[in-house]
């Protein structure tokens, strides 16, 4: 930082082309990939702007108040801090998120499993009002897309961390879902219990750790050093917590009813042979990239 700063502070033009120019060197120099577009939401953020009125304001200049905001957040992203933590949102199916470090920040490849969801809403209960559970909430984006999308009468969204909960009920009430959205703490899908929905959920959706323990710390900093453990580790081959969804989603579906879980780009074969030994019928879905995805099993 210090070695190209002092030249460029100098500038007696410390307008938004300026701050820009200044904040991809500094990225670009410390390693960081996509430093345009970082630079650009970062300093729409502190502006309270958003990206495009940069460009229309390109000249503006900015104050010691505003210069120094910036420099700030784009001193943290050059340790690799990731943007959606350094201004608190994220977008997600055309939703915006808050998300922090209680929180894995939500992936586009995820939009896939609400996609599908949606589908078999339409499909299987075109005209009904059908009860869901998603298990490993998070900051609640897919439990809000969903009930968003379709008329679920009402919805279960678990997760084992209590902070990851409370920023998914701030969601839920803020996209106009805080009665709909049922909250529970705890594991899987065990804080259903009790509850009387054995036989009574027609979709489980579940986007549960599926990274290898041993691979955590090999992954981006962005995310080995940033993002909750909690919310990557799958145990020794990432399947953990699958295997112990899946014969507990029996009880709760409904005949027919879908479980539906991301994976990991090589985990499709493996999970395909433990729900056909257990009897299940399944398909996988690919990702854009065309990688294994989505895994939608059926009881
Ligand atoms: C990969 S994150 C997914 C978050 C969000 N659903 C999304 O799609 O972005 C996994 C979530 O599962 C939660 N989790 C981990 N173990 C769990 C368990 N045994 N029972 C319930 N939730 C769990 C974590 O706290 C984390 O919020």
């Amino acid at each position: 930082m210090s070695d190209l700063m002092p030249c460029e502070l100098k500038s007696r033009n410390r307008n938004i082309n300026w701050a820009l120019a200044w904040a991809r060197a500094y990225l670009d120099f410390r390693g960081i990939k996509g430093s345009s577009l970082d630079a650009r939401v970062l300093l729409a953020h502190c502006l309270g702007a958003d990206t495009v009125a940069l460009y229309r304001e390109s000249e503006r200049q900015l104050s010691s108040r505003e210069i120094g905001a910036f420099f700030k957040l784009v001193r943290r992203r050059g340790k690799n801090e990731p943007v959606a933590y350094l201004t608190g949102r994220k977008e997600f199916m055309g939703l915006v998120f808050e998300v922090n470090r209680d929180v894995l920040i939500p992936r586009p490849e995820t939009e896939l499993m609400v996609e599908k969801a949606l589908h078999l809403y339409s499909r299987y209960w075109p005209d009904e009002s059908v009860i869901l559970a998603d298990v490993g909430t998070g900051c609640g984006n897919i439990a809000v897309s969903l009930a968003k999308g379709r008329p679920f009468s009402k919805i279960y969204a678990v997760d084992i961390s209590p902070c990851a909960l409370e920023i998914a009920e701030r969601n839920a009430g803020v996209h106009g879902f805080g009665e709909k959205i049922v909250f529970a703490r705890g594991d899987l899908l065990a804080p259903l219990d009790g509850l009387g929905l054995e036989g009574k959920i027609s979709l489980i959706t579940a986007n549960l750790p599926y990274i290898k323990s041993a691979e955590i710390n090999s992954l981006m900093p962005d995310v080995s050093l940033y993002e909750p453990r909690e919310a990557l580790d799958g145990g020794p081959d990432g399947l953990d917590l699958y295997r112990r969804l899946i014969p507990q989603s029996l009880r709760f579906l409904t005949r027919p009813g879908f479980l539906l879980m991301e994976i990991g780009p090589e985990q499709g074969r493996e999970i395909a042979s433990y729900l056909a030994i257990s009897g299940w019928k399944f398909e996988c879905f690919s990702d854009l990239a065309g990688r294994d995805r989505l895994v939608v099993a059926c009881p």
